[in-house]
């Protein structure tokens, strides 16, 4: 550590890393730990977690419900974006560490704190994340990842540690995976899935039916979008939260959104992920074939590549910069067009849009028909058709004949 520090804010979960995190960092730097515990729909209480902190010596242990603020400040400007890492990954995890780091900053300057903590390991992107938003949010401010540096080289060494310094352990069951959980969805590391070879097993998935489980009948839902965020579903509007946590229960049931990829990460290493992201996936579909309907080519075109660019910032952790916010006022122009209701199929896995509707619709039926009441032009199609293929009419004739 490069200055004496005092107090640190440590992001805690409740977990046997952070637990064992806050004695070692009261051991190894003689500092005050605050704790930071962030609700973002991951289905879990977090008043034990909150006690927990306190009884394993955390000064102060903060709690706080995020659910709204992860989707209509994060989550929701990704799913207006377009934003898919590598054409997979719909970012679910990537969203939430900005969020609880501007949280965390927020609560260091009224503690008093002169550092944060987080229990990431070196080789993942949260760590980058995380850090990268506290040097954005607060230059200066001293980070410490015990995990980065701490002696411990297994779970076991760890528990012994904890036994030894009073930390309750729990009786919870190991998990041979390593999970990150929110109301977006699950994202799955480690244990047999380190082999991109073997298919997962069904133990690996924590919410979705298995597609070859789920009901014999389709099931549809309707969404409205006002720009370009879910207002409603199946008729019904709903606040953003409600609306994720209905939709949720339905894709689940019908074995929506499982993703099994091997993605770059940011450190350089490729890893076998597997991905649950079942209401998500069925909004980012409607969504995006909203926006064929509304949008006119050149800007749906053009927007495409502004997707990828965005993914990749979310993805880097570079959430609180300059482009990410550029790029959302670009975004944001487009969505005043998203509005209208989409009709979604659900079944055994897959979710296939099957209607659109829109007061914004640049579709035309007279224009795109092949029968009697076609307005289309046919012959103004020649002189279009002989300009537009003029360069390579006098490319052929110099290099072809
Ligand atoms: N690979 C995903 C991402 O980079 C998931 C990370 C999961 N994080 C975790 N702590 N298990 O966003």
């Amino acid at each position: 550590m490069k200055k004496e520090i005092n107090k640190i804010v440590m992001a805690y979960s409740g977990g046997l890393d952070t637990s064992v995190a806050i004695k070692w960092l009261q051991d190894k730097y003689g500092v005050e730990v605050v704790t930071y515990s962030a609700d973002v729909g991951q289905n879990e209480p977090l008043a034990p977690v909150k006690e927990k902190a306190l009884e394993t010596g955390a000064v102060a242990a903060y709690v706080d419900d995020l659910k709204e603020e992860f989707l209509t400040d994060y989550a929701f400007k990704g799913l207006k974006a377009g934003a898919i890492y590598e054409d997979k990954y719909p970012l679910t995890t990537a969203y939430s560490r900005p969020l609880i780091a501007k949280k965390m900053i927020e609560v260091a300057k009224k503690e008093g704190a002169d550092a944060v903590a987080h229990g990431c390991t070196g080789k993942g992107n949260d760590q980058v994340r995380f850090d990268v938003s506290f040097q954005a949010l607060a230059p200066g401010i001293e980070i410490v990842a015990p995990l980065r540096k701490w002696e411990f080289n297994s779970r076991p060494e760890q528990i012994e540690y904890a036994e030894k310094k009073g930390i309750p352990v729990g009786a919870t069951k190991e998990s041979p995976y390593s999970i990150d959980r929110n109301m977006l969805g699950v994202s799955i590391e480690c244990g047999i899935l380190e082999d991109p070879a073997q298919e997962p097993p069904e133990d690996v998935y924590q919410i979705t039916t298995a597609p070859e489980d789920a009901p014999d009948k389709p099931e549809y839902v309707e969404l409205e979008f006002k720009n370009g965020e879910p207002v409603a579903l199946n008729g019904e509007e709903m606040d953003p939260v409600s609306l994720v946590f209905a939709l949720n229960e339905i894709a689940t049931k019908h074995g929506v959104g499982r993703i099994d990829m091997v993605e770059n990460r940011l450190v350089g290493i490729k890893s076998r992920e597997i991905y649950e992201v079942p209401a998500y996936t069925v909004l980012q579909e409607a969504h995006s074939q909203l926006e064929d309907l509304v949008l006119d080519r050149e800007t749906a075109h053009y927007k495409q590549a502004v997707a990828d660019k965005y993914s990749e910032l979310v993805y880097y952790g570079q959430w609180f910069s300059p482009l990410r916010e550029a790029l959302d006022a670009f975004v944001d122009y487009t969505q005043q067009y998203v509005n209208g209701t989409i009709k979604v199929k659900l079944y055994k896995g897959s979710c296939t849009v099957v209607g659109r509707e829109s007061n914004n619709s640049l579709y035309q039926e007279n224009l795109a028909t092949y029968d009697k009441s076609d307005t289309f032009n046919h012959e103004s199609a020649i002189g279009f058709i002989e300009l537009f293929g003029l360069p390579l009419k006098v490319h052929g004739k110099i290099h072809n004949e």
